[in-house]
């Protein structure tokens, strides 16, 4: 990493999942058979695809990459696939597409649910024995290529409605890898922010602390529904701008947009005092944390105006990982008794 480049490494961390994902790129990688990513946006996908390319035999090949939605339709086949001097007007000369650029290296197709039935069937083609057309030539070109292949969809739901092609899914699911949200591996959260924290420092030039523990364990509750992401934007806004209660208002925030209890998809049964007390518990700690901020942090106040002890708000705010928060407001510390 530094010298102003964007993190590349994989953070694998401990959880399971990720160790079985972790031992199934580095298996994979030397093979040549597609490899299909999913997860949801901000899991790390595009960076498991460079990954598996670096990895592989053709790492010091091209990573060609296509953005299937960032391009329009009609253009997606001619960038894809190339054409030949008058295949359309406007073709003045020959263009090679990128699955020819990518020969002899990796050709990572992002959003892949995006592609239009006719393209899906050019890249079934490509898939089964390596050959592909450019558009207005008369004769099919073979290539090398690795093909990767991302989606945050359910691609079996979307041939269920029809709009992707079962034949090529199973092509370009040889392999899968499905990347866990991050509130599944929330105990990488601390080495995630470690990480992040040591490259952003060096690349602003600043020396953000490792965040208290109560600001990590509100880190580690958060439902995180942009993913990994989301804590690498929100790490390099703290180290920018130096403050802890940027993590703690930023996350209290958009808990309170978000509370979405954890309901069980299995026929488990839901533990509705359980989760009653969690809303409960996610309430409580939002109003606390609004009547702070009316307050201006001040606990003997806000202790008042909720009509509570000073002793039962401190507790509930140690409680509710609030602690670490206010010290930049006014001038009072929340350690000492305002
Ligand atoms: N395991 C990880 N370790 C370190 N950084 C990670 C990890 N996973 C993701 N990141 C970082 O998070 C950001 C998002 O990752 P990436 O672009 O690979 O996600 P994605 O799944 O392709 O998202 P999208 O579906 O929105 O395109 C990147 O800056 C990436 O470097
Ligand atoms: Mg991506």
């Amino acid at each position: 990493m530094t010298n102003g480049l964007p993190p590349d490494e994989v953070i694998f961390g401990q959880s399971e999942t990720m160790r079985a994902i972790r031992q199934r790129v580095e298996k994979l990688a030397g093979a040549n058979i597609p490899v299909l990513i999913q997860g949801e946006s901000g899991t790390g996908k595009e960076l498991i695809a460079r990954m598996i390319h670096l990895h592989s035999p053709w790492a010091s090949g091209p990573l060609v990459k296509v953005n299937c939605p960032a391009i329009p339709g009609t253009l997606l086949e001619s960038e894809l696939f190339g054409y030949e001097k008058g295949a359309f007007t406007g073709a003045n000369g020959m263009k090679p597409g990128r699955v020819e650029m990518a020969h002899r290296g990796t050709l990572f197709l992002d959003e892949i649910s995006e592609l239009e039935p006719g393209l899906q069937a050019k890249l079934l083609q490509l898939l089964q024995d390596g050959q592909f057309c450019r558009i207005g030539a008369q004769e099919d070109k073979k290539v090398e290529v690795r093909v990767v292949c991302a989606t945050n969809r359910e691609l079996e739901h979307e041939i269920e409605t029809g709009s992707f092609r079962a034949d090529l899914f199973y092509r370009i699911n040889v392999v899968n890898i499905r990347l866990p949200r991050l509130r599944e591996r929330s105990h990488d959260i601390p080495t995630l922010v470690n990480y992040f924290l040591a490259h952003y420092n060096e690349k602003y030039n600043c020396r953000a602390q490792t965040p208290s523990s109560q600001t990590l364990s509100l880190l580690e509750r958060y439902h995180w529904p942009g993913n990994i992401r989301e804590l690498e934007n929100l790490i390099k806004r703290y180290v920018i701008l130096g403050s802890e209660e940027t993590i703690s208002s930023e996350l209290l925030t958009h808990r309170e947009e978000h509370f979405d209890p954890e309901i069980p998809t299995t026929d488990a049964p839901i533990a509705l005092k359980k989760v009653t007390r969690q809303a409960v518990r996610e309430l409580e700690r939002r109003i606390i944390f609004k009547v702070l901020q009316a307050n201006n942090w001040n606990r003997k106040k806000a202790a008042r105006s909720l009509n509570i002890s000073y002793r039962a708000l401190l507790y509930k705010i140690r409680e509710a990982g609030l602690g670490s928060m206010g010290n930049s407001a006014n001038n009072n510390s929340p350690a000492s008794a305002d």
